[in-house]
This record gives C-alpha cells, structure tokens and sequence, in this order.
C-alpha cells in the first residue's frame, strides 16, 4: 500500500474568497473513518460536484474536501462482512463528496451502508458513465413508471436534454421502447439526442417558459425534468390527463411559477426524485435495472470526454457553464 495518494482538494481558510482546488499528495491517515476501503476506478462529473469547486456553491460542509460525489472501484479492505477484498462496487452521493472525502481520489474510505455492489451486466467505467445523473435518470423512469407510464401511451418529455440526467434518460427511455422528445437549448446538439434515440427535438422556447398559460395542449403522457423553475412550470400545463413530471434539478431554478390547475383539473402529478437518500433497496432495485431492461445499447454515446484528476479544475467549471455535453468520466486507476 502507498503511504500516501493523490486526491483533488477543495480548501479553504476562513472566508469563501480563499477557497483553492488543487491536486496534492495525502497521507494515508487523512482518509476518513468507514468499513470499506476502495481502490478507486472511476468517478464523474457532476453538477453537484461543479457547485462543490466554487466559493458561492454552498454544497461542501467542511473543509478541507475531496469533492466527487460518485466513485466506482475494487475494495481493498472491508470491516463490514456484506462485502470482500477485490469485489466491484459502487459508492454514490448520502455525505461523499459533501461531508466525507469523495470520488476524486486514488482511495476512499466509506460506510458500508453507501456501498452497492456492481451488478452483474456493468463494467466500473459503464457504472460511472451512468453515475448520480443516470441514477437520478432511472429513479426518474422508476417512478413514472410506478405511475402508470408505459411505451405505448404516448411521448415522453425530456428537458436538459445534452446534461447529464438528460441524456442518460434519454438513453434508457429509448432502450425500453418509448417515443423519447428531447428538450434542449443546443438545437446544434441534434445528431447527438437522435443518436441516444430521441425522436424528436424541440427547442427550449417549445418547452416553454412558465409565463404561459396554465393549462396547455395535452403533449406528453410524461416528463424528466431535471431543468425546474419556470419550465417546469410549462412542462406541467402540457401533460396529458393522468400523466406524471419526476423532477429531480434545478438547473432553470428554484422558483416553479404554477398553478394547481393541472392538478386539480387533469390529475397530473408531481413527482419528487432523490438520489442523494434514497433508500438502499431501492437504489440496488435501480442500479440492477441499469445493467438489464433500462441499459442502452450504447451506454459510450454518453460520454463527452474521460479525463484524470488534472483536467478536473476546468471540467467543473465547464458543467456549471453548461459546457459539458452528456457525461464526463474521471479515470483514477
Ligand atoms: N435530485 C437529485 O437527486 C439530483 C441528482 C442529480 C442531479 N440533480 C440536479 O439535476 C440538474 C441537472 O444535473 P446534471 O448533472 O444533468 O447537469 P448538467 O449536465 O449540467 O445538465 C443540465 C442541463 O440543463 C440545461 N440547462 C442549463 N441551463 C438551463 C436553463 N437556464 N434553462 C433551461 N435549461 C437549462 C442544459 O441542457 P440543454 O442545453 O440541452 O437545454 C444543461 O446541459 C441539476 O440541477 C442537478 O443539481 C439532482
């Protein structure tokens, strides 16, 4: 075992304007307590993670912090007998990256209770490809799905469409045979979205900004928004009777300008999606999906680029600035 590894640090001293990122050299004894060492693999970036590197992200709640909300990778050690020396696993989101050190990093050390075991049917770099977005992207499915969706009622909404959640739920949607619509404000990204298998493509003014009317032309049986504020506010005046929105971001903002109509007069519902505490049963439940019926034929569309801990610094920034397309992967091993 090295005496020490190699992580990316958030630090700060006493104001928010100090705040660095760098990439420095740890001694072993800084990893934090938890059953479960891992050699890690793979992480990604996320918006959570771009969020985590600025001074006004209001995401790390100590400091110093190896960001990296997500991490695939082999144990190396476990005090917990629910997993062994050399098993894959998976380790997304509760307190990593956050409160506990996290994916950036040659080793992290966590609870066992985070811990998922790679499910047959995934590779670490294809679990990492998906990541938090498409976890999200599949509690997403899960839960419209659990409300009745079904490929042969209709079109699906996909807003955010080139992010993270987006394409992923672009990508499992069209594995399982729905009709999927993209929603996007990179129309230049259209070979792209057909690529994952969107069948159409509307623009960001077609979704909608909320300052319409509150109730719409009936378009979609569904949608995955990870966008919120105003368009979210369209997307649900556009439901079909009985269909469901699983919202998961907040990409638009916090604010969602509705009304009950849609509600009370088409028994449209809202749907709260997760990722971060979502339970254990159903985060395996889900993940196992990932590797079978959700699993697209090519997960690798996703990715935007795989890059290691030095490209980091500019790769968070580029997904608060939307500046990603689908996925980016960081290759630890
Ligand atoms: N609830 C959860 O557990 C959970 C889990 C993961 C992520 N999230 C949240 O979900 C959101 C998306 O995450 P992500 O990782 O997919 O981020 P991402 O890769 O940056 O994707 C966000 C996408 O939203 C669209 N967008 C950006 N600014 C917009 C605006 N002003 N109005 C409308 N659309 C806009 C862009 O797509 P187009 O250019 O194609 O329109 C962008 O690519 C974030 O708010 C994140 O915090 C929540």
């Amino acid at each position: 075992m090295p005496e020490t590894f190699q992580a990316l640090v958030v630090d700060r001293q006493d104001t928010p304007e100090s705040q660095t990122v760098s990439v420095r050299q740890l001694p072993w004894e800084q990893l934090p307590d938890g059953e479960v060492l891992i050699k890690v693999a793979y992480s990604s970036v996320n918006y959570k993670d771009g969020l985590a590197s600025i001074p006004t992200g209001n995401i790390v709640r100590s400091y110093p912090m190896i960001p990296g909300i997500d991490l695939s990778g082999t144990v190396v050690s476990s005090a917990d007998p629910r997993f062994r020396e050399g098993q894959e696993v998976i380790a997304t989101s509760y307190a990593i990256g956050v409160s506990h050190f996290g994916g950036y990093s040659e080793y992290a050390r966590v609870s066992a209770d985070w811990v998922v075991p790679l499910p047959e049917g995934l590779t670490l770099r294809e679990a990492m490809i998906y990541g938090t977005a498409g976890l999200t992207a599949a509690l997403s499915i899960e839960a419209l799905e659990r409300h009745g969706a079904a490929p042969d009622k209709g079109s699906v909404l996909v807003t955010g469409a080139t992010g993270g959640v987006g394409g992923a739920a672009i990508a499992m949607l069209a594995a399982k045979g729905y009709r999927v619509v993209a929603g996007t404000g990179r129309p230049e990204e259209s070979g792209y979205l057909t690529g994952l298998g969107a069948a159409e493509i509307i623009s960001r003014e077609e979704v909608g900004t909320g300052e319409g009317k509150p109730l719409d032309k009936q378009l979609w049986q569904a949608a995955v928004d990870s966008v919120g504020g105003g368009p979210l506010a369209a997307v649900l005046s556009k439901i079909a009777y009985g269909g469901a929105v699983a919202a998961s971001g907040l990409t638009a903002g916090t604010a969602v300008p509705t009304t009950v109509m849609p509600f009370i007069l088409r028994g449209v519902s809202l749907l709260g999606i997760d990722s971060v505490n979502c339970p254990m049963e159903l985060r395996e439940r889900v993940w196992k999906r990932m590797a079978g019926d959700l699993k697209p034929a090519r997960l690798d569309l996703l990715v935007d680029r795989e890059i290691t801990l030095n490209d980091l610094p500019a790769a968070l920034q580029d997904i608060l600035k939307s500046n990603t397309r689908g996925r980016v992967l960081v290759r630890l091993g």
